[in-house]
């Protein structure tokens, strides 16, 4: 089983950096296939934290090699912070490091047009990272855009970062006169360029080297199903294809060599800041506790998010859209204290019930869940190894849960350290254990 796709089944936050780090034991390659600087992986190794937005969370193995796709879109000062950071703390980064030359790059401008705009009477306004994200892809999809490769040549990078900045003169505000910018940028990524250089690579020829060989190549996703710019709730999503096609298309591998595809989801559910629609949204004071409990404040902005019930229907369309062979549930242990537990099964909206999870927001928003509750089991999950071991209500919970999102659990993680994880499916070990 040598390829495995990791993807985020519902709004991003999913804990999808910990079970990568799980699953990549055994990896040669830890492969990022979209997003940039907008994801925040946390993982906690050892006692030590490491937060993670561009490089794979697979760099914390000394052994793994971790590429950073074609797929992605990156930040050159959060990149070269990230290295230093992991170098410092003794991790081998020069070695395991290696970037596609057909990734994009986050411009400074992109940043600058990145800035929340007030928006059009009448329309809800886009919230985004501010990373500079979407005005990246935009011009990657518009054919402007800057590639890590075209910064090896600086006769090219010259005449992009002109054409960029002439076209987009006047609708950014610039911290200097446009000219001086040009010739600002121009020196500061010659600079970058050396920087960088040594880890830029055809990744696609690698990586599919590395599966012609037999190894064991782990795609990690980021974001999740919800924020998919094709499948999640546009337009209120990110700017990528966070689903696991993107893996393909990300990277350069082909579908026929994908072996395996887990989506990870937490036994309840979150949404950062405070975007719509989120059709489980819980009461105040409960969702205060699970906030709480669970630490739901954003890795990358720092931002609370909001804490809903587990939404079962969402699942089943990340199961759908993902084809997924399993779904890996986190953050069990966060449930502990609760005295019901609630899944919701479908949406109600006015005298129509919704089994399948709509392209439509405004619909979405008015809908109603419909729920199945369930006791708590109001005692710690956490020194869980074994599903047996779980009490008998947390058994339920977690059975009801997968028989209404339509695939089988492969893992349950009951707590932050790397052991804290309940294995189901043996045949995932080729990558754990
Ligand atoms: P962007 O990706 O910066 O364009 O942001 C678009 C939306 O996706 C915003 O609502 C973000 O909060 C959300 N988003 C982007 N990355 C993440 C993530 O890693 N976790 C959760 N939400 C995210």
């Amino acid at each position: 089983m040598p390829t495995l796709v990791i993807v985020g089944a519902q709004w991003g936050d999913e804990g999808k950096g910990r079970i990568t780090d799980l699953l990549s034991r055994n990896a040669h390659l830890v492969v990022r296939f979209q997003g940039g600087a907008n994801a925040g992986h946390t993982v906690v190794v050892e006692g030590e934290k490491y937060i993670l937005h561009l490089i794979p969370s697979g760099i914390i193995h000394a052994d793994t090699t971790c590429v950073i796709g074609n797929g992605m879109v990156l930040d050159l000062p959060t990149l070269f912070k990230e290295i230093e950071d992991l170098k410092e703390r003794g991790l081998p980064v020069e070695k395991n490091l290696v970037i596609s030359d057909r990734a994009h790059v986050t411009m400074p401008y992109h940043r600058l047009l990145d800035m929340p705009k007030e928006p059009r009477s009448g329309q809800r306004k886009l919230v985004t990272t501010q990373r500079g994200i979407r005005p990246t892809y935009v011009d990657k999809v518009a054919r402007l855009g800057v590639r890590v490769g075209d910064m090896l040549c600086p006769d090219l990078m010259a005449e992009k970062i002109r054409t960029n900045l002439h076209e987009k003169g006047g609708s950014i505000e610039s911290p200097q006169e446009a000219d001086e910018w040009v010739d600002v940028l121009i020196c500061e990524f010659a600079e970058w360029a050396d920087r960088i250089r040594r880890y830029v690579a055809n990744t696609t020829v690698l990586i599919n080297r590395a599966i012609d060989e037999g190894k064991n190549v782990l795609f990690e996703g980021a974001q999740g199903t919800g924020l998919d710019v094709d499948f999640g709730t546009y337009p209120f999503v990110t700017s990528s294809n966070t689903t696991a096609g993107g893996a393909c298309t990300g990277t350069g591998v082909g579908p026929s060599k994908i072996d395996r595809v887990v989506a990870v989801a937490k036994a309840y559910a979150t949404r950062v800041g405070d975007e719509r629609p989120f059709p489980t949204l819980m009461p105040d004071g409960l969702e205060q506790q699970v906030r709480e409990k669970g630490n739901e404040y954003g890795a990358t902005t720092g931002r609370p998010r909001r804490c809903g019930w587990y939404d079962a229907v969402l699942a089943r369309h990340a199961v759908m859209v993902n084809g997924l062979h399993s779904l890996v549930v986190t953050k069990l242990d966060v449930l502990d204290d609760l005295p019901t537990v609630k899944v919701c099964r479908a949406y109600r909206c006015g005298d129509q019930t919704l089994e399948d999870f709509p392209a439509d927001v405004e619909l979405l928003d008015k809908c109603e869940p419909v729920y199945e509750e369930f006791p708590g089991w109001q005692t710690t999950t956490s020194n869980a190894r074994s599903f047996e071991d779980l009490p008998e209500a947390a058994r339920r919970y977690m059975n009801r849960l997968a028989e209404l999102s339509g695939a089988p659990v492969s893992i349950i993680s009951v707590g932050q350290s790397r052991n804290d994880a309940i294995m189901l499916d043996p045949s995932l070990e080729t990558y754990a254990f």
